[in-house]
């Protein structure tokens, strides 16, 4: 197989970045662009930052940098100016203003999308008073508010465990065979987590239906679950979702975020592989699926998938997926662990 797939290699054989120095300066510049909605900067940014982190040694010219696939002479500039000085102007002028502060900072509130920042940036609001007295809020907004230290910071991987533990309890106590799996950063191995990805079915296939009403009312009941978020899904056939807050018996404990999906068992390993990420791993993945005429996704792998362009003439047919391990199959490539996919 041509061309340098992520999810065909192992992350731990990713090399170690040698341009962090480089990527750092640019990651900021891609984040603001992201906050507001330049699209095709940032994506450009997020392109170069990948080859920069790719690239097996440390970029020291103008040339060499040029030379990455992804990296044109405007950005070969901003890397030169780095290597010289360890500094990019640019990021100052964009980045520093205190429009430009006030808009990162509303975009870190839960259930607030660049545009809604921008428009309160544009209605003189610049601190998060300003919001909390002036703004228009949505019910979930107010929740982003509320909790906004909280969620933005990650938490120690044993406290995932523990949120994890806490809602799979409850849901055996439903049923005894349900099965509730974390996904996500935790399963990936990660040493912090921004939030808890918890993955629930049944291998009947059907007791699924239904079960997600009855977790959710005992954990509210034990106070476990403190806020709801978002609830999507209402399909009693295929997946669902439920975005919310959590938080651990004790004084001291913070309110964490958490997700639980419910997955019917034939889409369970799909949903397994997307959940687990990571959502870098997942794009490549995908496009991998693309280029061999099939179609990945939470609820299956398809095969035979007729594509006029962008648009899917044909949307193929689905493959036995009883594993992960038969999705890699599927695909011809070799089986990653969960700690292998965390690019
Ligand atoms: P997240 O919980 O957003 O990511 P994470 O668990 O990898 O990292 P964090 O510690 O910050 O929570 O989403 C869970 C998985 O869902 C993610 O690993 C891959 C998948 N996903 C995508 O494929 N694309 C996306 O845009 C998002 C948000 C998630
Ligand atoms: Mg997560």
């Amino acid at each position: 197989m041509k061309g340098n797939w992520v999810c065909s290699k192992p992350s731990s054989s990713q090399q170690r970045n040698h341009n962090q120095i480089i990527t750092d300066k640019l990651e900021v510049l891609m984040k603001t662009y992201q906050n507001t909605k330049d699209h095709w900067r940032s994506l450009g940014y997020r392109k170069a930052i990948t080859a920069l982190k790719q690239h097996p040694k440390q970029v020291t010219s103008w040339e060499e940098a040029n030379r990455i696939p992804g990296i044109g002479t405007k950005l070969a500039d901003k890397i030169q100016e780095i290597i010289e000085s360890g500094h990019l102007r640019k990021i100052d002028h964009v980045c520093s203003g205190d429009d430009m502060k006030a808009l990162d900072m509303f975009n870190n509130i839960w259930g607030a999308g660049p545009t809604v920042a921008q428009e309160w940036v544009q209605l003189g609001y610049r601190t998060l008073d300003d919001i909390r007295e002036k703004a228009k809020l949505s019910r979930q907004q107010k929740i982003g508010l509320k909790h906004y230290d909280d969620f933005l910071e990650r938490m120690p991987r044993e406290e995932a465990g523990a949120i994890e533990a806490t809602v799979r309890e409850m849901a055996v106590s439903i049923d005894p065979a349900m099965m509730a799996v974390v996904c996500g950063s935790y399963r990936r191995g990660k040493t912090t987590c921004g939030d808890v990805d918890v993955l629930v079915t049944h291998p009947d296939g059907k007791s699924h239906r239904g079960a997600l009403g009855k977790i959710l009312d005992g954990l509210r009941d034990k106070g476990f679950i403190t806020d709801d978020l978002v609830r999507q899904g209402d399909d009693e056939e295929d997946q669902k979702k439920y975005m919310g807050v959590c938080k651990l018996p004790g004084e001291k404990q913070k309110y964490r975020r958490l997700d639980i999906i419910v997955a019917p068992y034939n889409q369970y390993y799909c949903a397994l592989m997307h959940f687990t990420g990571s959502g870098h791993f997942n794009r490549s993945i995908r496009l991998l699926a693309k280029k061999k005429g099939m179609s990945l996704s939470e609820h299956a792998l398809r095969t035979g998938v007729i594509r006029n362009g962008q648009v899917k003439v044909h949307e193929g047919t689905p493959l036995p997926v009883t594993s992960e391990e038969d999705v890699f199959n599927h695909l011809g490539l070799e089986y990653r662990e969960p700690e292998e996919r965390d690019y």
